[in-house]
């Protein structure tokens, strides 16, 4: 099946960029120190879809997410919302920057596809 090559060198500290995998939204964001610290120290207790974070980025810098909320599958905005992370204005959900929900109607965290890393520099996704 299809397979998509990022070169994640082109993504800057902070930024999330959206590609197009299998006809689905992709998201890959490049995270921060302070918001691996955050994402690392959350109370899976107060979790929907309880989740560490660890268990959701292979490298804690790089998260790479299914951009479709798990609600009715609109399509996220990203760097918003209560927690930071992604907000979808559908229905009012609200992912933090792990992708896990946190708020409104979504049952389940964003998905994540399989994917590794071949190098230091690439992302292969599928
Ligand atoms: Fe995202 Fe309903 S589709 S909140």
């Amino acid at each position: 099946l299809a397979k998509i090559e990022i070169k994640i060198g082109e993504i800057p500290e902070g930024k999330n960029m959206t590609f197009k995998w299998r006809g689905k939204p992709l998201f890959v964001r490049h995270r921060a120190p302070e918001e691996i610290e955050k994402e690392g120290s959350v109370d899976l207790s107060t979790l929907r879809d309880p989740q560490h974070d660890r268990e959701r980025a292979q490298r804690p810098e790089w998260l790479v997410l299914i951009g479709v909320c798990t609600h009715l599958g609109c399509v996220p905005i990203a760097n918003s919302g209560d927690y930071g992370g992604y907000y979808c204005p559908c229905h009012g959900s609200h992912y933090d920057a792990s992708g896990r929900i946190r708020k409104g109607p979504a049952p389940l965290n964003l998905e994540i596809p399989y994917y590794e890393f071949t190098d230091d520099e690439t992302l292969v996704v599928g």
